[in-house]
C-alpha cells in the first residue's frame, strides 16, 4: 500500500486488518467482555471540547518534551504491547527504528517477540526505552530478566504493569484460538533464551492446551503483588526508576506518589480495555486526580494511554496534566500496514495532527497547554 494515502489511524488499522493473520488481528483488536472500556477509551476524548484562542503567533510549533529527565521530540510514546512480529517481521525492532526517526520513546513489553537486546541493538545515541515487567510466580526468572536489563544502558526505567494480575476475558482472542495455523512467533523470552519465563516446573504447571494468545502469555504471571512486598523486592533488583502502569483511581495515584524516589511516574491505563471491562478511561482518572490529589502531578510524572487516535486526543490529555500519552494498538497496526515504515507513518500522522491542534489552539510549546484550553463539562457531569 501507498502509506501516504493513509490519512489517519483508522485508515491504517483498516489496511492492517486485511493484511495480518486473523489470529493476530483477534489478539490485537480484542478487549475484555463487551469491549466497553475500549469503547469508552475511544470516545472520551471526543467529548472534551477545545477552547482555541486567536491572535497568537504560532508560526513555530515545538512538540518536544522530556520523560523522567530524558529529552524526547514527541509527547507520544509507544506503549508496551506483546508480540509485534505477529504483524510483521520488523517486529519490536522496527517499532524502535520508527521511534528513533521521530525522537519518540518506546516501552518494550516483557512479552515482546524479540529480545530486549535485539530491540535496542541499533539504537541511536539519545534514543530512550523502558522495559515492562510482569512479575513471574517464579521470582528468580524476573530477577534474571532485571539483571539482563541492567546491562542495556538504553533502557531508562522499569515499567511494572499492575492492572492485569490475571488476564481479562477477551472473547475475540479466545474464539480464534483454534482457527488457522499456529501463530508463527512466541514471546522471545519464552524460547531459545537463557531465561525462559514459561518453562514449566512444579511451581508453574503446564498450561492446559488451547488458549487464546493473551491467556497463554499470562501463564506464570504472579497475582500476589502488593505495595508492601513488591516495591521493596523490585527496588532490590533494579537501580532504575520505576514506572507503575495500570492505575485507574485517584487513591492509587496518591499511594504511588508516596513511593518516591523509586517510583518516578505512573501510567493511567485500563490496558486498552483488555483487563477489567467498564474500568474507566485514563481521562476520568486524570480528572479525579485533579480534584482529589492534584499534588500528585508535582511529585511524579503522570502518563496516560488508551484510545489515542488523533493529535487532538494527545493535546487534551496534556491539557489535563498528563506528561505524555502512549499508543498501543496503533503501533502494532502500523507494523501490520507497512512494517517499520507503517509505524513511522503512525507517528508522522500523530505528530502532524498534534502540531496542527497546538497551532489552531494558539499554543507553540507543550508546557503552555493547560485546563484553560479545554472544556470538560460533558465528561464531568456525573
Ligand atoms: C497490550 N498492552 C500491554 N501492556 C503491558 O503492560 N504489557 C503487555 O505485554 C501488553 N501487551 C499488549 C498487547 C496488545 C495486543 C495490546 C493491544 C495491548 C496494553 C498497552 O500497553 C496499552 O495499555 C494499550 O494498548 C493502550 O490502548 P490503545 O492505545 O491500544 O488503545
Amino acid at each position: 500500500v501507498d502509506l501516504e494515502s493513509l490519512l489517519n489511524l483508522d485508515d491504517i488499522e483498516e489496511v492492517a486488518t486485511k493484511q495480518i493473520p486473523n489470529k493476530a488481528w483477534a489478539y490485537y483488536y480484542s478487549a475484555s467482555d463487551d469491549l466497553k472500556s475500549k469503547t469508552f477509551n475511544n470516545i472520551v476524548y471526543g467529548q472534551i471540547l477545545l477552547r482555541p484562542r486567536i491572535f497568537v503567533d504560532c508560526v513555530n510549533c515545538d512538540t518536544s518534551t522530556s520523560f523522567l529527565g530524558h529529552d524526547v521530540k514527541l509527547p507520544i510514546y509507544v506503549s508496551p504491547a506483546a508480540m509485534a512480529r505477529l504483524a510483521h517481521p520488523d517486529g519490536e525492532r522496527g517499532i524502535g527504528q520508527a521511534c528513533e526517526q521521530f525522537g519518540a520513546m518506546q516501552v518494550i513489553s516483557q512479552n515482546a517477540s524479540m529480545t530486549p537486546e535485539q530491540i535496542v541493538a541499533d539504537a541511536k545515541p539519545g534514543q530512550i526505552f523502558g522495559w515492562q515487567l510482569y512479575v513471574q510466580n517464579e521470582r528468580e526468572k524476573s530477577e534474571a530478566m532485571l539483571a539482563r536489563i541492567k546491562k542495556l544502558p538504553q533502557i531508562k526505567f522499569i515499567c511494572l504493569t499492575l492492572d492485569a494480575p490475571v488476564p481479562g476475558k477477551r472473547e475475540h482472542d479466545e474464539r480464534s484460538k483454534n482457527v488457522g495455523s499456529n501463530l508463527p512467533v512466541r514471546a522471545a523470552v519464552q524460547e531459545g533464551d537463557s531465561v525462559s519465563t514459561t518453562s514449566t516446573n512444579a511451581k508453574t504447571p503446564a498450561p492446559p492446551r488451547s488458549m487464546g494468545v493473551g491467556q497463554s502469555l499470562f501463564w506464570g504471571t504472579a497475582a500476589d503483588l502488593t505495595w508492601q512486598k513488591t516495591l521493596p523486592w523490585l527496588a532490590k533488583h533494579t537501580d532504575l526508576p520505576i514506572v507503575l502502569k495500570g492505575l485507574q483511581t485517584h487513591e492509587d495515584a496518591y499511594l504511588a506518589s508516596l513511593h518516591t524516589p523509586q517510583v518516578k511516574a505512573i501510567i493511567l491505563s485500563n490496558h486498552g480495555g483488555r483487563a477489567l471491562d467498564t474500568a474507566p478511561p485514563g481521562v476520568h482518572t486524570l480528572l479525579e486526580i485533579r480534584k482529589y490529589c492534584p499534588e500528585v502531578f508535582d511529585r511524579i510524572e503522570v502518563w496516560v494511554d488508551g484510545g489515542i487516535k488523533r493529535g487532538t486526543d494527545v493535546v487534551k490529555a496534556l491539557c489535563l496534566g498528563a506528561r505524555g500519552v502512549g499508543v498501543g494498538r496503533a503501533a502494532l497496526f502500523g507494523l501490520g500496514a507497512g512494517g517499520k515504515e507503517g509505524v513511522a507513518r503512525v507517528l508522522e500522522i500523530l505528530k502532524a495532527e498534534t502540531e496542527t491542534c497546538m497551532r489552531l489552539l494558539g499554543v507553540d510549546r507543550i508546557d503552555q497547554l493547560g485546563m484553560q484550553h479545554i472544556n470538560t463539562r460533558a465528561v464531568e457531569r456525573d
